[in-house]
């Protein structure tokens, strides 16, 4: 079973060196230490680390904790390499969503995916992500590759349920 804990500054080389990985560092913005540090040191992300058996097999960031609006920003999610196409990213995925929805008390959760990385997209797509926007040209790729970032955003009912019966509704 998947579960999920607060990352340290311990698990900051591991998590990095899995972001070197080549189908990894090209779906990622800024990658190594000194981004997961920042995120560790921001109170307003959660820095999330997925352990399976003992096993760090995956992390996420959640961002926005405090935005007025409760709505939280998926950051980053990334399965370790090795233990990809097994289902771990959809049980890491539904892991992060209760953790925005029932610690953070969201409203919504959105995120920012490359237009190209199918992958990501399916998994979004299947666990009720919906694309809001499209910011064309805003990648460029280290050859000079120019693409665009897709915006999306997770509003299910039980979501929305969930909100409004915190909000007296
Ligand atoms: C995206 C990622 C988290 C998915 O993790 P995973 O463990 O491979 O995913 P799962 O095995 O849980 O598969 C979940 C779904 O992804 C989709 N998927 C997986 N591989 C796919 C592929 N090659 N093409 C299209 N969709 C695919 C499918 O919808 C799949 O569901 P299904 O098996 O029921 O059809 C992982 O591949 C990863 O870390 N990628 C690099 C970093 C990244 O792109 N992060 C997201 C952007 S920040």
């Amino acid at each position: 079973m998947l579960t999920l804990r607060t990352g340290t500054t311990e698990d900051l080389q591991q998590l990095a060196a899995w972001e070197t990985d080549p189908d990894t560092s090209i779906w990622l913005g800024e990658i190594g230490p000194a981004w997961h540090t920042r995120a560790l040191d921001d109170p307003d992300q959660d820095h999330l680390v997925a352990v399976e058996a003992g096993t760090p097999i995956g992390f996420a960031v959640l961002a926005g904790l405090s935005s007025a609006d409760r709505s939280i920003e998926l950051r980053r999610m990334v399965v370790r390499p090795a233990r990809r196409h097994a289902g771990r990213g959809r049980a890491l995925l539904r892991a992060a969503l209760t953790r925005a929805y029932q610690r953070h008390t969201a409203r919504r959760v959105w995120l920012d995916v490359k237009a190209h990385n199918d992958r990501a997209r399916a998994l979004y797509e299947s666990e009720g992500f919906t694309v809001t926007d499209t910011v064309k040209g805003a990648v460029i790729e280290a050859d000079g590759t120019v693409g665009d970032l897709l915006i999306m955003v997770h509003q299910t009912l039980e979501g929305a349920e969930l909100a409004g019966r915190r909000d007296g509704a």
